[in-house]
């Protein structure tokens, strides 16, 4: 199936433009949403459309918007994720750069569902070029009466404000985004309480990533069956799969969940470069376990992926071929969370650096017996035990290339260099 939501219009040029976006149908949905529902069914109409968050958890988005205390006396803060940090993920920047409006008709449909006045998109500080296409979007929404006070002439108010990120992937993480947004360092919060409860500046807040809130028009648009019917049971809709890494065509490709890994690498990015073999695959993102050449027929969606003890993750797609050291990979991966840990949590602290000097050590020709054992002991020792996850989101990985490629990791130890190559 080729069916295409939110990279539909992608082609037209000068979509960034509201009145090419309003040419294409743009802000439909918000005008129906203000005209004919009240927020309570917008929530409903998104739980029954099966939308699942797409920032990495997959948790159900008009689930967690019924999270919101209706009494609490506080403001109601919408924060989106714009941060992608994730190694291997360029998909929600594809959106802010090519259709911001589609981004922006979502955030206010979700802040009226709510009962938000305020949001903020917060936008990885790397993104120079798609924090100026939000602000500019921002402004002609503003100028069009799509945002600001009494919009449309319904009575709701929302002001958005675009915050630019410093660079740290942890900001990425629900709570220390909200952290940063407070000017503080990016140190994730203990949950619970959850930010539905208390999130920003202690009110209920809900944080959903980018492409999670993109779905949200079209779901308004076309109804909560017309979406739960694209994709597979459970995992409704479309995904948007940045592949990258040893495949002919890379890039942002857009399919329905259940789509199998297989077609994805061999039928849209063209197989393989140069002729070379498949070894391995990370499904969704740096952070999670490796899938090996033999477990390709795995259907794209969280639920297989999970069975198959991987994530789905950002769909952050990295194909290998076989000229690749998953030493070196690894190696490269413990480098960037040893970098990024927020230093909190002493396993995660602790854990990432080590980490990353026994596998260079390894990678250097130097490792020593018992190195391997010594690692998945870290690993396992990482996990389950922290603040925030971005401590298992480091173990994760690094256990599943150690054991799926153990003889390779094995060999480089016992002959002190690389076998690969
Ligand atoms: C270390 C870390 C980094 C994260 N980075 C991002 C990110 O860049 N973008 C994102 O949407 N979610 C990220 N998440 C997930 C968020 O914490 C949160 O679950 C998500 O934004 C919720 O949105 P959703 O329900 O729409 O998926 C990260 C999580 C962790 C643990
Ligand atoms: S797990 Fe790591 S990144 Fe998360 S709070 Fe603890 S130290 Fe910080």
């Amino acid at each position: 199936m080729s069916i295409k939501i939110l990279t539909q219009n992608m082609h037209v040029p000068n979509l960034p433009q509201i009145g090419v976006y309003e040419s294409l149908g743009g802000y439909s949905g918000l005008k129906k949403a203000l005209r004919e529902l009240k927020p309570a069914e917008i929530i409903e109409i998104v739980k029954k459309s099966g939308l699942r968050g797409r920032g990495g958890a997959g948790f159900p988005t008009g689930l967690k918007w019924g999270f919101v205390p209706k009494d609490s006396g506080k403001p109601v803060y919408l924060c989106v994720n714009a941060d992608e940090s994730e190694p291997g993920t360029f998909k929600d920047r594809l959106i802010i750069e090519k259709d911001p409006h589609q981004l922006i008709e979502g955030t206010i449909l979700a802040a009226y569902a709510i009962g938000c006045h305020q949001a903020f998109i917060y936008i990885r500080g790397e993104f120079c070029y798609g924090a100026e296409v939000l602000n500019r979007a921002a402004r002609e929404a503003y100028e069009k009466g799509y945002l600001g006070k009494n919009i449309l002439g319904s009575g709701f108010d929302l002001d958005v404000i675009v915050h630019r990120g410093a660079g740290a992937y942890i900001c990425g993480e629900e709570t220390g985004l909200l952290e940063s947004i407070e000017g503080k360092r990016g140190h994730p919060r203990l949950k619970p309480p959850f930010p539905a409860v208390v999130g920003l500046y202690d009110s209920p807040t809900i944080i959903n990533n980018v492409e999670t809130l993109s779905n949200v028009p079209h779901i308004i648009n076309n109804g909560a069956e017309w979406y739960a019917a694209i994709g597979v049971e459970r995992n409704s809709g479309t995904r948007l799969f940045g592949v990258s890494g040893h495949v002919q065509k890379r890039g942002v490709f857009e399919f329905p969940m259940g789509i199998s890994l297989r077609e994805l690498i061999f039928d849209h990015c063209g197989g393989m470069r140069n002729g070379r073999k498949l070894k391995a695959v990370v499904p969704g993102g740096s952070s999670v376990p490796v899938l090996t050449a033999d477990q390709i027929d795995v259907s794209l969606d969280f639920d297989s992926i999970a069975k198959a003890e991987s994530m789905l993750g950002s769909a952050g797609v990295i194909v290998m071929d076989e000229s690749t050291c998953m030493v070196k990979a690894a190696l490269r991966i413990s480098k960037f969370y040893a970098e990024e840990s927020c230093g909190q949590c002493t396993q995660c602290r602790e854990g990432t650096e080590w980490i990353y000097r026994i596998l260079s050590r390894i990678e250097n020709g130097s490792g020593r017996s018992g190195e391997l054992e010594l690692l998945l002991d870290i690993c396992s020792n990482m996990k389950a035990l922290t603040i925030c996850p971005l401590s298992d989101a480091a173990a994760m990985p690094i256990e599943s290339y150690i054991k799926k490629f153990y003889d390779e990791f094995a060999a480089h130890i016992e002959e002190g260099r690389c076998v690969v190559a």
